[in-house]
Parts: structure tokens; sequence; C-alpha cells
């Protein structure tokens, strides 16, 4: 028997876990922040309803018909799709081994909050930057000098794998039981970081930031592919964990709506945390007396920079904020770090090697941690944004096109919507069909040739040295060869023994 989720309410909340992460309250606000506030909020919306909504139903949809995690859905499409069903689980391999160490900065934030290490007051608004690069990354020069693992962050990301390890090797039962939990803890922390946010002098300039569209942004295409490229990442999509997770429903249950909940949970958690965020930019700004668009926000900075400066500038409880922060973050990451171990590895593993939960858990947190360790070295941040470029860019929004062509064509798209509607509480019309087989891969493949492709074909990525930004096709090759390897092993068993 396949394992099961105990109830409905369970599978939703360990969804929606793993939807919200860092994502949320990291990566949302900055592209807010970079594409011009609220203006990045129409993009949003819009590419979450089109796009979201329809490709998760999709990957809930093919979980629960076949039972099986992505790459025994892609087989039961046809024995020559099976590395279909692989490259994802690669590519969400490689996301947990960088994603977890920045959950381990985040731990190690928290700590240092405990004594608002970076300082307080002009002392913290200066020092909060070097804090960052030199204290807690020690940056070397270039992805060329990797130089020795932080230890402090080496020992957190072994804390992080443990933790991990110790939440996966039983299974959904438990899954769904922490993932309550997990979930709960980082809303009611927002809650306070709001409320905090709002009620911080300047509040109101930041979020006249955020809400005031900017209509001509809608005009620049950058701004749709990156609302694109968030949307498939927020919602945990292309990356066989939303498969192996729906594979554990029980064949007559629910699908449509439940996609439903977990995408506008998920973005409501989003929109929600901008307030918290941009309330206290707007309390920068006026600190320090700088526009808008000159508080640095670039990238992780606006987490592990410009969140750090507020906090060392607030009148009280400075340090109590800022473990509220980072343990917000730390929580959120772990439910996403799970699932994507869990639901995007260990599952295709233990399907198509039979082995048993304990072995495969172990094995995957063992040689996850091994390659995390790259991250943690002096060069190692640079290596995590190629590698990010790699799988969250890349290998995300190509195996997501691919596997929407298909579904949508060899397997189609209306067998599997007549196989949702038969069981779902909300019935989708044919409309679905044609956003799958059309409109969802082209769109993807579009962001993929103009948003990437054209860019960093022109000039390495982010201006890295050519072999090191050569390095993201290689990868991407590389594990599209590792994926039909594995389609041609035999299966050994069909009843994921154990
Ligand atoms: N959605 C997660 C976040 O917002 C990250 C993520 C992307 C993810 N793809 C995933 C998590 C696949 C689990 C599985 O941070």
């Amino acid at each position: 028997m396949r394992e099961r989720w105990t109830s409905r309410p369970l599978f939703i909340f360990a969804a929606i876990g793993s939807a919200i992460g860092l994502g949320n309250v990291w990566r949302f606000p900055y592209l807010t922040y970079e594409y011009g506030g609220g203006a990045f909020l129409i993009p949003w919306i819009v590419c979450l309803i089109f796009m979201g909504i329809p490709w998760m139903m999709m990957e809930f949809g093919l979980g629960r018909y076949f039972q099986r995690g992505a790459p025994g859905v892609f087989e039961g499409i046809g024995k020559k799709w099976e590395w279909l069903g692989w490259w994802p689980v690669w590519v969400a391999f490689l996301l947990v081994t960088y994603y977890t160490v920045v959950i381990a900065w985040s731990l190690r934030y928290a700590i240092s909050s405990l004594t608002v290490a970076w300082g307080t007051g002009e002392a913290g608004a200066s020092g909060a930057g070097a804090f960052f690069f030199e204290h807690i990354l020690k940056l070397s020069d270039g992805p060329g000098v990797l130089g020795a693992p932080v230890w402090a962050t080496l020992f957190c990301l072994a804390f992080i794998w443990v933790i991990l390890f110790f939440i996966m090797y039983k299974g959904a039962k438990v899954i769904g039981r922490v993932s309550v939990w997990l979930v709960c803890i980082p809303w009611v922390l927002l809650a306070v970081l709001l409320i905090r946010g709002i009620t911080l002098p300047g509040a109101v300039d930041g979020l006249n930031y955020y809400l005031t569209p900017n209509l001509a942004a809608l005009a620049d295409p950058e701004v749709w592919f990156a609302a694109f490229s968030q949307i498939a990442f927020t919602l945990s999509l292309g990356m066989a964990g939303m498969i192996a997770y729906a594979s554990f429903i029980a064949k007559k249950a629910d699908v449509t709506n439940n996609a439903f909940i977990t995408s506008f949970s998920n973005c409501a958690t989003s929109f929600f945390a901008g307030f918290a965020v941009f309330s206290t930019v707007g309390f920068i700004m006026q600190a320090l007396n700088v526009p808008v668009g000159e508080v640095s926000a670039a990238g992780l900075g606006l987490a592990f920079v410009s969140y750090p400066v507020a906090i060392s500038m607030m009148p009280g409880a400075n340090a109590v904020i800022g473990v509220l922060f980072f343990l917000c973050l730390f929580f959120l990451g772990i439910t996403s770090a799970y699932f994507l171990a869990y639901g995007g590895v260990i599952i295709p593993l233990m399907d198509k090697f039979g082995l048993g939960r304990v072995k495969a858990t172990a094995i995957v947190c063992a040689i996850a941690f091994t390659i995390g360790i790259l991250y943690t070295t002096s060069g190692g941040l640079y290596w995590l944004d190629i590698m990010d470029r790699t799988v969250s860019f890349y290998g995300l929004l190509i195996t997501g096109a691919l596997a929407c062509i298909v579904v949508g064509w060899v397997y189609g798209a209306r067998k599997l919507r007549e196989h949702l509607n038969a069981t779902s509480d909300i019935k989708v019309g044919a409309w679905w069909d044609w956003l799958i087989k059309v409109v969802v891969p082209a769109a993807l493949i579009f962001v993929v040739i103009y948003g990437g492709f054209m860019k960093d074909i022109a000039a390495p990525y982010e201006g890295y040295p050519l072999w090191a930004a050569s390095m993201i096709w290689v990868i991407l090759l590389a594990t599209l060869g590792l994926s039909f390897w594995l389609q041609a092993i035999k299966t050994r068993t069909a009843k994921g023994g154990e």
C-alpha cells in the first residue's frame, strides 16, 4: 500500500508548507522592489491565475492518478518518457543542496540577533553589509577562489540536515503533522513583524512604493519574465515535488480545489510578507534620509543586509525583532527543504529502486550535505548564485515546459481534466486543456529564450569568468544525461517494497 496523508487538511498544510518558503519573504519582496513596486503585482497575479494554478492542477492530478513520483508518472505515460520525470528530480536535488545553506545563514543570523551582533544605531547601519559579506560569508574575490568552509555555517548546515532526516524518515504521517506547526508559526511571526513594521515612522512611504502601480513598467517584458518565474518558483512547481505529494492522496479525493487553496494561501503569504518588509524599507529610507530606490536591496541584500540595518535602527526590542524575523525565515525554509528532498528525490528513489525509506533518506541527506559544503566556503556565494540560475531558472522552466507538452499532447490534457473533474469540488472547463497544451509551455519557452539564453550567451551570467558561467550548461546537460541513464536502469520493484 502506498503511504497516505492521514487527512485532507494535512495534505493541504504540507503542500502550503512546501510552497511557502524563502521565496515568499526573501525573493518576492526584492523582485517587487526591483521591478517597480506595485507594477510587479499585476503580472504576478495574472501569471498566478493563468499559469500557476492550472499548472499546479496538472501536477496534483498526475500524482494522484498514477500514484507515483515524477519518474513513475512519466514512465506511466510512455516508457520512453521516464527521463522527463528524472530531470526535475536532479533539479530538486541540486536546489536543496544550496537552499539549506541559505537556511543555515538564517539560523546564524537568528543567533547573532540575540546580541544584534552587527551593531545598533549608526554602527549597525553602516556595518550590516560588512557583517554579512565579511563575517557570515567571508566572501572571496571570485568563483575561482574557494578557500576553507566557514565553520559556523557548516555546523548549522549539518544541524539542519539532522533535523530534516528526523522529519522525513517516517514519511507522510510525520511530515503532515509537522507541517501544520511549521506553517502556522511563521504566519504568527509575520503578523508580529507586520505590526512592528507599520508602526514605524516612514512606513507609509514604503507601502506607497509597494502598492502604487507604475503602469509604464508593464510594457517591459523583463517584468513579465520575472513574474512568471517567481510564480513557478514560489508554488514549487516543476521540481517533481508536488507530484510526489499528490501521489499520497487517495484516488477519490479532491484535486482542483486543493490546488486553488494551496496557490492562494501561498500568494497571500507573499503579499502579506510584502507589507512587513516594505513598511520596514520605508522606515530605513526615512531614517537614513534616502529615496526609495537607494536602499540596497539587490538579491540577498534585502533580507540579510537591509533588514538588519532596520533592526539596528529600531527604537527598541531590536534583538527580539531580529530573532523573530530570522526564525521565521528558518521555519519557512525547513518546510520547503524537506519537501524538496522527500517528494523531489527520496520518493522517486524508493519507487524506482525499492529502497527502504530510512536508507533512502539517509543516503540523500548525506550526499546533499556533502555537496552543500561547497557553498559554505568563501567562494560559495558565487557558486550558489550560478547554481540558482541553473536550476531555479533554466532547470525548472525547461522541465516544466517539456512536462506540459508531453502531458498536454501525448497523454492528453483532456483525459487528465476528465479525471480531475471526476472527483473534484471545482470542475475545470476545456479552457484548461489549452492553457496546458499551449499557453503555459509557450510562455515558459519564451521566458527561457528571451529572459535567459539570449542574455547568458551574449555575455557570461552576472559577469562571472566564462569557465564558471559555462557550468550552467555543463550541469544542465549532465543532469539530462544522467536522467536518460536512470531511465535505462530496470525498475526494481513495482510495489514500493519495504
Ligand atoms: N517554493 C519554495 C519557496 O518559495 C521554493 C521551492 C521552489 C521549492 N521549488 C520547490 C520547494 C520545489 C520545494 C519543492 O521558497
